[in-house]
């Protein structure tokens, strides 16, 4: 090497150290995303010969296109699925949707999914919901690249319920579901069927989502820092994957399994006359008596079983489900400029989300049972460590959106991050402040919000944790914020098991969990997608 080469060389390493520097001290998106995220490759599980399904599919992911808007086409991508053996109505298709069909699974049924991905980027699909082994699970871990194929085997434990079924790359999931990657996954068992509820052509699937469009009806996503900071939010409501949803009911009842299956959006749903919501159920299944509720909040990944009886209605007559106002899930900043940046489907103005219209009267309805299930609950006694719950801190800056003080990294696990398996555990889910943007790290101590800098940045969370559903032990708020919370505070179902719990700004939640059956790493994050992928997420190790 001459000396002029080795000049220009150092001098060129020492200007990239530069650049280096500016970039981490100036953080991109990408950086405050916590950089690229190695994993070790692992080869795709394969079928086992010991394992025998009572239900086996292909799951296809793939690009597409859809007609949604009048005009041209969208690009989406898609899930598509074909059946090779078990009951004809485990898979139905929603027509002309981009969502993925309608699973429905039998508890104590044996699946096997053979999962295709021919999409030209890595994917890997999550059960959010079911309690499945680690690996069975859907962890970014076990990501395949186009062209590989995953199988998934496992048993349906959980009880009737609606799940979903959604890809979990790491840093790419927020994007292939807007792109279209979701579907319903419905768990049926003995208990659900024994009541008799509406069902077939009166059990309808509402997947509620937001979507941004371009002249050529082609998808917009997320291209700032405003984008992620908050959450991707589209200017238009689609229901089932179409614009303008009409329902055309009998007046009888009906059950609405609805789903938020949007990015960031939050809805505070209710009926436009002033009818109060029936709730039956919420994320892990059915209530034990119904709930009545003058609206109810319904954050990305949560669930909400609705008895909506048209009976007694006129035919011709309609009624339209909407978003209510409230506010208090944006920071305070954001929320101020709200009206002026989504002009037209703010986070908690007042819009519509689908109608209904008695299109037939028939004289005859079933009836609502008094009661409908019995929830396996679990007493503050039964849990390991009743006197030190296990944090899940919110932390939030203009850099980061952080869980217990640290972006997403694997294998970084934290004492507090570790369970022995069959316990169970009692978690606190609050907002931190001190942590910084940069990793502070739970040895300082999360220490609860005060006001200030963490105040301004403060918005809602709808944390979602990966295995067995949870119970709600309890909810407080901060006295600062409980003027905003006045505006939501009726929707909120405690009585249900749940996997996503909506954590407002200055909210503590505390939540009952079981960590039964498997061991290995079962996520915790924001479902918040947008958030999620910038690395407001952790796993817990179970051991
Ligand atoms: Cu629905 Cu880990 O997500
Ligand atoms: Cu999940
Ligand atoms: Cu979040």
């Amino acid at each position: 090497m001459t000396i002029a080469t080795s000049v220009q060389r150092r001098r060129f390493l020492s200007q990239s150290l530069v650049g280096l520097a500016a970039f981490t001290s100036f953080p991109s998106i990408l950086s405050a995303m916590g950089g690229m995220q190695d994993f070790p490759k692992v080869i795709p599980n394969k079928a086992s010969a010991n394992f025998k399904a009572d239900v086996e599919f292909d799951l296809f992911c793939r690009s597409g296109s859809v007609s949604i808007l009048p005009g041209q086409k969208t690009q989406v991508q898609q899930y598509s699925a074909v059946l090779k053996t078990g009951p004809k109505h485990t898979l139905i298709e929603i027509p002309g949707s981009y969502l993925g069909p309608i699973i429905n699974l039998q508890k104590g049924q044996k699946v096997r999914i053979n999962l295709y991905n021919q999409l030209p980027e890595p994917t890997v699909t999550h059960w959010h919901g079911l309690h499945v082994p680690a690996n069975m699970d859907g962890h970014p871990q076990y990501t395949i690249s186009p062209g590989e194929v995953l199988v998934y085997e496992f048993e349906v434990l959980n009880r009737a319920g609606m799940n979903i079924y959604h890809p979990h790359p790491h840093e790419a999931t927020a994007k292939q579901v807007y792109h279209g990657l979701a579907g319903a996954l419905f768990v049926r068992d003995a208990e659900e069927s024994a009541l008799e509820l509406p069902s077939g052509l009166y059990e309808i699937p509402i997947v509620i989502q937001d979507r941004r469009f371009d002249h050529q009806n082609q998808l917009i996503y997320a291209s700032s820092r405003h984008d992620h900071m908050l959450g991707f939010y589209g200017d238009r409501i689609v229901v089932n994957g179409r614009p303008h949803y009409q329902l055309d009911v009998e007046s009888r009842a009906y059950r609405l399994r609805v789903l938020n299956g949007s990015n960031a959006r939050i809805y505070k749903l209710a009926w436009d006359d002033g009818t109060p919501l029936t709730v039956i159920g919420v994320d892990g299944g059915l209530l034990e008596q119904p709930e009545v509720k003058p609206y109810v909040m319904l954050a990305p990944g949560e669930r909400l079983d609705v008895w909506a009886d048209f009976s007694g209605r006129k035919e011709g007559s309609e009624l339209v489900m909407k978003s209510l106002p409230f506010s208090g899930v944006l920071p305070k900043m954001a929320e101020r400029m709200g009206g002026m940046m989504q002009s037209s489907l703010s986070v908690g103005s007042d819009y519509p989300i689908f109608t209904v219209r008695v299109a037939k009267s028939v004289s005859d309805s079933p009836k609502l049972p008094s009661k409908l299930s019995t929830i396996v609950k679990h007493s503050l006694s039964e849990v390991a460590n009743p006197n030190n719950p296990l944090p899940i801190a919110i932390s939030e800056s203009p850099m980061a959106m952080l869980l217990n003080g640290k972006a997403y990294a694997f294998n970084d696990e934290q004492p507090s991050e570790r369970i022995k398996v069959n316990t169970i555990q009692l978690i606190e889910i609050f907002h931190a402040h001190g942590a910084g943007g940069h990793g502070g790290g739970m040895g300082m101590g999360m220490m609860k919000q005060g006001g200030g800098m963490g105040m301004m940045m403060s918005m809602a969370h709808p944390i979602h944790l990966h295995g067995q559903q949870f119970q709600i032990v309890s909810r407080s708020i901060s006295t600062q914020h409980s003027d905003a919370y006045a505006s939501v505070r009726d929707g909120f179902i405690e009585t249900g098991l749940k996997d996503t719990v909506l954590v407002m700004p200055g909210e503590t939640v505390r939540i009952i969990k079981p960590f039964q059956d498997f061991k290995g790493l079962f996520m915790f994050h924001c479902h918040n997608l947008e958030h999620e992928d910038m690395g407001m997420m952790r796993d817990f190790l179970v051991e």
